[in-house]
């Protein structure tokens, strides 16, 4: 069963649903760069003039080794962290700290374990007084990602795949303009990630949330991704922006199989050939 096909790539598209004016990028990096104090007290550069527009509808991919700064330009874009250089904008506003806007999506083991899937879910709209106007929200989110049943369980009652769907409910429940994904597949079998994968490009698909998908998953950033951005460690940089042009979401196609020698060639993977 194939619930996937994504005909047109976003980033050739005019915006889906018009939130932003036509053509202005609802996020913007200009040239951020941020370094970290090590342990023996010298700088490392964690980003180096990074610059990235994301219009709205778009889904991204940044993929890059571990270490080269995924995270912290993720952490910046969400308003979690601050950069030393540059600037980063959402919406034409300066990004000044976490905004429900941007919806944060973790690795894994972020719900509460206390609290049941259900409760998880609604915990966002509860902090932000919304649960009573958007009540019916919860179990519309959780139908979404294939939960319905499971609105009672804890956490410790769920598989790490469904674990990581309440994660997605919990976050598309703020109703957010543009979800960040920190690998959110990174701790996940393959069929488990793959069934996940597909429920991702349903949902962007369905509601055009801008996505921005940070993973370090050849496959995953070519099969999701509208555009995937390359980057490299020491210090973190993009090297590349890659449209993808898939007519269909096929892993096993030659054109899937072009993007993936194309991208691992990009990343350095033919070294010594
Ligand atoms: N708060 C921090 N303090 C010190 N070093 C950090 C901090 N956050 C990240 N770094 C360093 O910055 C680099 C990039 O980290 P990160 O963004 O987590 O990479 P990635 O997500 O691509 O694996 C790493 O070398 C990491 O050790
Ligand atoms: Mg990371």
């Amino acid at each position: 069963m194939s619930h996937v096909v994504v005909g047109v790539a976003a980033s050739d598209t005019e915006p889906a649903d018009g939130r932003v004016a036509s053509g202005k990028p609802i996020l913007s990096v200009e040239h951020v760069g941020r370094t970290f104090r090590k342990t023996d007290g010298s700088l490392f550069t964690a980003l180096e003039d990074v610059s990235l527009d994301v219009r709205p509808g778009e889904l991204i991919s940044i993929i890059g080794p571990s270490g080269c700064g995924k995270t912290t330009l993720l952490r910046l874009i969400a308003g979690l962290d601050t950069p030393e250089k540059g600037t980063l904008s959402f919406d034409g506003e300066p990004v000044q700290g976490p905004d429900p806007r941007r919806g944060y999506v973790f690795q894994q083991g972020s719900l509460f374990p206390w609290l049941t899937v259900e409760q998880n879910v609604a915990f966002p709209l509860k902090a932000r007084g919304l649960y009573a106007s958007r009540r019916d929200d919860v179990k519309s989110y959780l139908a979404q990602v294939g939960l319905t049943g499971f609105e009672k369980a804890y956490p410790h009652q769920i598989s790490g795949g469904m674990a990581q769907r309440v994660a997605i409910a919990r976050a598309l429940a703020g109703r957010p303009d543009v979800l960040l994904l920190d690998e959110p597949m990174g701790a996940l079998d393959s069929f488990t990630r793959a069934d996940l994968q597909d429920r991702l490009l349903d949902l962007w698909e369905q509601f055009r949330t801008t996505m921005i998908l940070v993973t370090h998953d050849v496959d995953e950033a070519i099969y999701l991704g509208n555009r995937v951005v390359i980057m490299t460690p020491r210090p973190g940089r993009i090297k590349e922006i890659v449209d993808i042009d898939l007519p269909t979401r096929d892993r096993i196609s030659d054109d899937f199989s072009d993007y993936r020698r194309l991208l691992l060639t990009k990343l350095d993977f033919d070294r010594g050939h």
